[in-house]
């Protein structure tokens, strides 16, 4: 069966990666809800506001439809299971690698069977005062090259170095985890490698930023594995 009219093939900057858009405001909730395992309807009924709920169920819905059509089952049938620091996988299929992402009604789902992969997205409708948040995530030389740019410059840098922050460390499974500050992936739209190390082991990430429909600030990452 096609996937719906919301769920949107991107064009990936990452060989190897295939991503989707996802208008979740326009997802068939009936539909949506009817895909969700036992624990994930428990989940949607953990949240406080009808908004929340629905948008976590059409994410759900559309990562099960297009995992269900990359592995040939219906996606009422996969079984999700979550990490140690709370990353979604499939027990039954490690060899496909996923991961979602949504911000104020947008969805972005990467799917890839060369390895691990990471997305963010980041909708922006609120001024912030981003002064006193990039301490908290910028590398001691990303924060120096950040004070030292124009203000018109700053927001768009600051996007950019949080999202493809997330995005490897959603790659890497860890999330938040793990300190973004020990994270190197610089300010600019660039091809960037950059390794984490954790635990004794170390593995290294591609970056890349990419455009999605009104979402400005959208990157992917995937773990360079040997062959
Ligand atoms: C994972 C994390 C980076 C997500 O960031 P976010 O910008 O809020 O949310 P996003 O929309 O980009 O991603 C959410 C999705 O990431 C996935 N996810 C959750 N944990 C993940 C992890 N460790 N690695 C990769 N992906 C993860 C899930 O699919 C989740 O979607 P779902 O809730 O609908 O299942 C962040 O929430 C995290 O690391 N949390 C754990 C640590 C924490 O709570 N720290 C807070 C204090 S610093």
């Amino acid at each position: 069966m096609p996937l719906p009219p919301q769920i949107i093939p991107l064009e990936s900057p990452l060989k190897g990666v295939a991503l989707w858009r996802v208008e979740l405001d326009s997802i068939d909730l009936a539909e949506a809800r009817s895909a969700l395992s036992p624990d994930e309807w428990q989940r949607t009924l953990r949240f406080a506001f009808d908004i929340h709920r629905n948008r976590f169920a059409a994410a759900r819905f559309a990562l099960r439809r297009v995992i269900g059509e990359s592995l040939g089952c219906a996606p009422d049938a996969l079984r999700i299971s979550v990490g140690p620091h709370g990353k979604p996988y499939l027990p039954a299929a490690t060899h496909c690698h996923f991961n979602v992402s949504h911000s104020d009604g947008v969805g972005l789902i990467a799917l890839s069977r060369s390895g691990p992969v990471g997305v963010d997205i980041e909708i922006v409708n609120e001024v912030r005062d981003l002064s006193t948040v990039s301490p908290g995530f910028m590398s001691p030389s990303e924060l120096a090259l950040w004070k030292s740019l124009c203000a018109t410059d700053r927001e768009q840098a600051f996007y950019l170095c949080w999202t493809r922050k997330e995005a490897v460390l959603k790659a890497s499974g860890l999330g938040l985890h793990h300190d973004p500050c020990t994270v190197h992936v610089g300010l600019a739209d660039s091809d960037v490698s950059t390794t984490i190390e954790c635990e004794g082991t170390s593995a290294t990430f591609r970056v890349r930023t990419l455009e999605a429909g009104r979402a400005r600030y959208v990157a992917v990452a995937s773990q360079a594995l040997e062959t």
